[in-house]
């Protein structure tokens, strides 16, 4: 079999950190996993942008594109950056310059004591929200008029086209079909939003009179959070756009167990050979940074993604499933109630996975 190169890159804060605990368990696989893997160090970030200007050159991008199957991402932000601009470039030139349209996001409770719903358990929380990762309000179209004067006019313009919303709400229900998933849920605010949202709902329906077998529900997103919080029982696969996305996986991080346990995937579902990013949902948590203290499994879980989508889905049960070991006998960091540190949780996990 031929290898398959994976490109890592730590970026900001605890990025790094936790982007070490992958590497290890990458590099595990890599020697004694028997996975034909190669990795590839990248110094991306504000650390090199700081240094010398550089954010994504055209030159990795291409590298990235002929060479590499996956992208691993720690987490970008920092505060000495406070444009964002390397994260902007970074991020974007990944998920926009290779087009991976679903932000995948899996919401799943490995225990029960991470739910923090009353008289819920990890039953209660098992959903994915894919979230459209190329449109919406996170293109940058707008701008700023009289800046720094009392008649400041300040736009972000929302794209929403209908390839964009169909391709993504078509991967939902391809996802809920071959998953075994019984119904999607479109998340939306069309109610205000009348233009742009119409075009999802509108979308919505046509594309889920295709999936007779999947039954396919409208909510507005602010019921979702609701409902979210009431009762996640009732979702399984949920479709949006791209700042509800990113909003509502924030409140699905907090059902299972906070950030430190919440993994994703970028990919482009209708080429299977284009490269994919895996990342944390996590930021950069400055205030953690360079302490030992990050919790890494939300990095292991996205290792496993990554498997995942390489072609071994096994690797990514085992891999959750010492997971799940490790939050059974309190092998965790301080965020779960533990006082193990990042590289001691990341360690158990390993050797778990190496026993396994
Ligand atoms: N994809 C990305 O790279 C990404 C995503 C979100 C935020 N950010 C950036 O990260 C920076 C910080 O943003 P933020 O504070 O809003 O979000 P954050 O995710 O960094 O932190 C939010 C909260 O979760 C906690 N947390 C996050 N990851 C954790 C972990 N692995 N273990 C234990 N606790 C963890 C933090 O301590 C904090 O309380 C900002 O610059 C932001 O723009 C980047």
């Amino acid at each position: 079999m031929s290898s398959k190169t994976i490109a890592l890159i730590g970026g900001d804060g605890i990025g790094p950190e936790v982007t070490h605990e992958a590497r290890l368990l990458l590099e595990w696989y890599g020697r004694e996993g028997g996975l034909p893997l190669e990795l590839w160090d990248l110094d991306l970030g504000a650390e090199r942008y700081l240094k010398d200007g550089t954010t994504f050159p055209e030159e990795v991008k291409k590298k990235i594109h002929d060479d590499c199957a996956a992208v691993f991402l720690g987490a970008l932000g920092d505060p000495r950056v406070p444009d964002m601009a390397h994260a902007r470039d970074i991020l974007f030139g990944l998920r926009f310059g290779f087009d991976l349209y679903a932000n995948i996001r899996p919401v799943r409770a490995l225990s029960d004591d991470l739910v923090p719903l009353k008289g819920k358990t990890k039953d209660d929380v098992d959903f994915v929200v894919f979230r459209e990762n190329t449109e919406g309000v996170y293109v940058g179209v707008g701008g700023q008029m009289r800046r720094n004067t009392p008649h400041e006019v300040a736009i972000n313009e929302d794209i929403n086209t209908r390839y964009g919303v169909e391709r993504i709400i078509v991967a939902a229900f391809e996802y809920a079909k071959s998953h075994g998933r019984k119904k999607v849920h479109m998340a939306d605010k069309s109610n205000a939003m009348r233009h742009a949202h119409e075009l999802w709902l509108r979308v919505f329906d046509e594309v889920g009179k295709r999936y007779p077998e999947i039954e396919r529900a409208h909510v507005y997103v602010d019921a979702l959070c609701l409902y979210l919080v009431q009762d996640p029982s009732q979702f399984e696969v949920i479709v949006t756009n791209n700042l509800f996305g990113d909003i509502v996986t924030d409140l699905g991080a907090g059902l299972q167990g906070g950030l430190g346990m919440a993994c994703s995937a970028n990919v482009h579902p209708a080429d299977p050979h284009r490269v994919g990013l895996f990342e944390p949902v996590h930021g950069s948590a400055p205030p953690l940074a360079g302490k030992n203290v990050a919790n890494p499994f939300a990095a292991l879980l996205t290792v496993g993604a990554l498997l995942s989508f390489l072609g071994w889905p096994d690797e990514e049960r085992r891999i959750e499933a010492a997971v799940t070991a490790a939050l059974a006998e309190k092998q965790v960091t301080k965020d779960l109630g533990g006082s193990l540190g990042t590289d001691a949780a990341a360690a158990w996990v390993r050797r778990r996975i190496a026993e396994s």
